[in-house]
């Protein structure tokens, strides 16, 4: 018999809640790590009470075996294996096989995956007149989280998937295909052909193949970009109950198939808050650049309440240290951006801006350090990615993170759909006006 996808936690002496007078027990449940929960699952069946959490930084939505986070020691880790053990040795293949299956893949499982990759890269002929519908200056996030939904027009067979097996061609073909969606984004957006993916290509290079090969040139992908690209995507691949991964798993909990459920994640990763903050953070270092403001005076406007400035690419909120990813992120910026583009100014107003902030006491006493998406746009830039494609890379990381998280949410036992409730602070009883006697 298989393994069940998220071993049960491990049940501890009850906690005790006074309320109304009365006193409950609630069961206290930890995970293979210490962290602690208490389970208030039958609470307003008991009490009648609800608990009240915007924004869910203190609710635990399920138990996961995919990733560990320790914010307070700066702690990443896929499946168990450290973040910075990815660094030189494994390809994005990998870590995605890891992420969804739960395990590294064998040399057979490898290959087999990958072939299914080259397969499965095209995407219906039909699908090509669409992006032709999209103006020009469609932000290719929107492009891709329509083309992801339309992609499950072509596979109404994986709809619904029985077995590991299923999910596999499910997989191979969402990660190959969002490629090739994000590749054809970019090529509409600058009117260029599209390009089809080149069998002989391995990821990496067949990304920017699709994306950078001209009818009478082909890009040829330089050993230290592929290597850059393939850290870049392995650091985004997942990141536990973020809120694109939540938005993922909240719509696969209605039993949505796995193609909407991603598009949903692309929308969530959209915003600025979140995996468009790296497009944020660039366009902060360029305003810096451009000598509109200083570095001092734009640190201070983050830290002024009325002015809705924030330090982009500051503070991801399970992190009260440093994120690994970002420090990762950093030195192969630092190592690599000066020999794949030459000097960047903005590296510098980058180091500049977190030398600032880090002896900031407003930045020291919330905990607030940079984050993956302080250094992953300047690498990016220096590869030749241009900004408005910085959020789908980051989307197409983090794919195999959203496969699986839906696909464990799915095989949940017990499972049921994620509706949260609320605290009504509206009118009382009122009575319909007819439109005659509104004020
Ligand atoms: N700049 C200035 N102040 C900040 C920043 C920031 N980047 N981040 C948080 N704060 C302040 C808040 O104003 C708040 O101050 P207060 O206690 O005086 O009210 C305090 O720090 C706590 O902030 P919250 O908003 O409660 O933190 P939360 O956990 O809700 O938000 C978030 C996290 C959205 C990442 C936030 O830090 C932020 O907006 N950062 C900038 C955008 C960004 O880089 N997003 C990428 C996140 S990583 C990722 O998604 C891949």
């Amino acid at each position: 018999m298989n393994e069940p996808l998220t071993p049960e936690p491990v049940s501890l002496e009850p906690a005790t809640l006074l309320l109304d007078g009365n006193q409950y027990r609630l069961p206290v449940v930890e995970g293979s790590e210490g962290e602690r929960g208490i389970d208030i699952a039958q609470l307003r069946a008991d009490t009648g009470h609800i608990t009240l959490d915007p924004g869910y930084g203190n609710t635990g939505s399920c138990t996961s075996a995919i990733t560990f986070i320790d914010g307070d020691e700066g702690i990443l880790r896929y499946r168990g294996i450290p973040i910075e053990q990815f660094v030189d040795s494994p390809t994005f293949i990998e870590v995605a096989w890891l992420l969804i299956f739960g395990h590294l893949p064998s040399e057979t499982e490898y290959h087999s995956f990958s072939e299914d990759l080259t397969r499965f890269a095209n995407i219906d002929e039909g699908m090509k007149h669409q992006f032709e519908g999209f103006p020009r200056s469609a932000p290719p996030m929107a492009i891709l989280s329509a083309m992801i939904n339309a992609l499950s027009c072509y596979h109404p067979e994986l709809h619904e998937l029985e077995d590991e097996h299923e999910l596999r061609h499910a997989a191979a073909r969402l990660i190959s295909k969002i490629r090739t969606i994000a590749a054809y984004a970019f090529r509409h957006s600058r009117g260029l052909p599209y390009i089809y993916p080149d069998p002989s290509l391995r990821y990496v290079p067949n990304l920017l193949h699709m994306m950078f090969s001209l009818p009478y040139r082909q890009y040829v992908c330089p050993n230290l970009v592929r290597k850059a690209m393939n850290l870049i995507l392995i650091l985004h691949a997942d990141h536990e109950q973020n809120c694109s991964t939540s938005t993922v798993r909240m719509v696969g909990s209605s039993g949505a198939n796995l193609f909407a459920s991603c598009a949903a994640g692309v929308c969530a990763l959209w915003g600025p808050l979140h995996g468009g903050a790296n497009v944020a953070v660039l366009n902060m270092l360029e305003q810096i650049h451009r000598g509109n403001i200083t570095p001092e005076e734009y640190v201070r406007l983050a830290k002024d309440k009325d002015s809705k400035v924030r330090l982009m690419g500051f503070g991801p909120r399970v992190y009260k240290n440093f994120d690994p990813r970002a420090q990762m992120l950093q030195k192969v910026a630092e190592e690599l951006v000066p020999q794949l583009s030459g000097d960047d100014p903005l590296l510098e107003i980058a180091r500049r801006l977190e030398e600032i902030a880090l002896s900031d006491p407003y930045f020291v006493e919330r905990k607030l350090y940079p984050n993956v998406d302080f250094y992953s746009g300047i690498l990016l830039r220096g590869i030749g990615i241009p900004t408005n494609m910085f959020t789908v890379i980051f989307a197409m990381g983090r794919l195999p993170g959203w496969i699986g998280h839906w696909w464990e949410q799915s095989q949940m036992p017990g499972g049921r759909i994620a509706r949260p409730r609320q605290i009504y602070t509206g009118n009382g009883l009122t009575d319909y006006l007819p439109m005659e006697r509104r004020p």
